[in-house]
């Protein structure tokens, strides 16, 4: 594939056929996933291949607990986990978690994740982390930089060899438990869910911003960036 249409076309799958995904290929997702930049190269991941059905259950139920306080913002007309929210919009949003509840589909993606064909847990290791916003008095950003180019990676690796995915982050919500489920070293941070696998459909055009709804020259409020 293209790099170009890679690039363009690598959406979210969230719905997979039975087929299963082997070991060799899965291994081969990750060998080329390793060439993600990461800040000072620290190559700070660790991915748990998720194959025992008793701790997928237990990730999926996380997940969908999680995926209900998602749900219960969108309800609410919020951005969902925002840092900047207010306390009564945090509230208004938790609010709506028994809504959330309610309109659950038996077999929706969050539902049902823990039968997707792989299902990997992406942890980083946080002594190795070049957080240079460490210091600022706003919500950290930087960190996370330094493990999701890596996860992206295996997404585009996946779809290199016509399987798909997607990058979920949810379950950090969980990620107490979820540490303890799968042993995560302390300090640690659960970066992704992934789950992988060959797809029942795939997207054919993604829905993205145009390069001028988000260039200026100059300064941030500037013109509008236009060749
Ligand atoms: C940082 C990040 C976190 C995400 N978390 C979730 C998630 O928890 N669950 C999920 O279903 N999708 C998740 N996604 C996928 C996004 O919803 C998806 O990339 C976006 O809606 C664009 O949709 P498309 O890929 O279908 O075009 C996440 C994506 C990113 C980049």
């Amino acid at each position: 594939m293209e790099l170009r249409d890679a690039l363009r076309s690598t959406g979210s799958i969230r719905s997979f056929q039975d087929r299963p995904v082997s070991d060799e290929l899965l291994f081969e997702i990750l060998d080329d996933a390793r060439f993600g930049p990461s800040g000072g190269n620290r190559q700070a991941w660790h991915v748990t291949v998720l194959k025992d059905p008793t701790l997928r259950a237990r990730v999926g139920e996380l997940y969908l607990d999680a995926w209900h306080d998602y749900v219960g913002h969108v309800l609410s007309g919020l951005t969902p986990f925002s840092p900047t929210l207010t306390p009564t919009e945090r509230d208004l949003a938790a609010s709506k978690r028994p809504d959330a509840i309610a309109i659950s589909k038996p077999d929706g993606f969050a539902e049902t994740i823990a039968r997707a064909p792989i299902l990997l847990a992406v942890s980083v290791e946080l002594g190795s982390l070049a957080a240079t916003d460490r210091d600022l008095n706003r919500y950290q950003i930087v960190g996370g930089a330094s493990v999701y180019p890596f996860v992206w990676n295996i997404l585009l690796a996946a779809h290199e060899r016509g399987l798909g995915g997607v990058m979920t982050t949810v379950a950090t919500r969980k990620e107490p438990e979820i540490a303890t489920l799968l042993h995560l070293p302390d300090q640690s941070a659960l970066a992704s869910i992934v789950a992988l696998g060959y797809p029942t459909t795939r997207p054919t055009k993604l829905k993205r911003r145009a390069v001028g709804e988000f260039t200026s020259i100059d300064y941030a409020d500037g013109a509008t960036f236009q060749p």
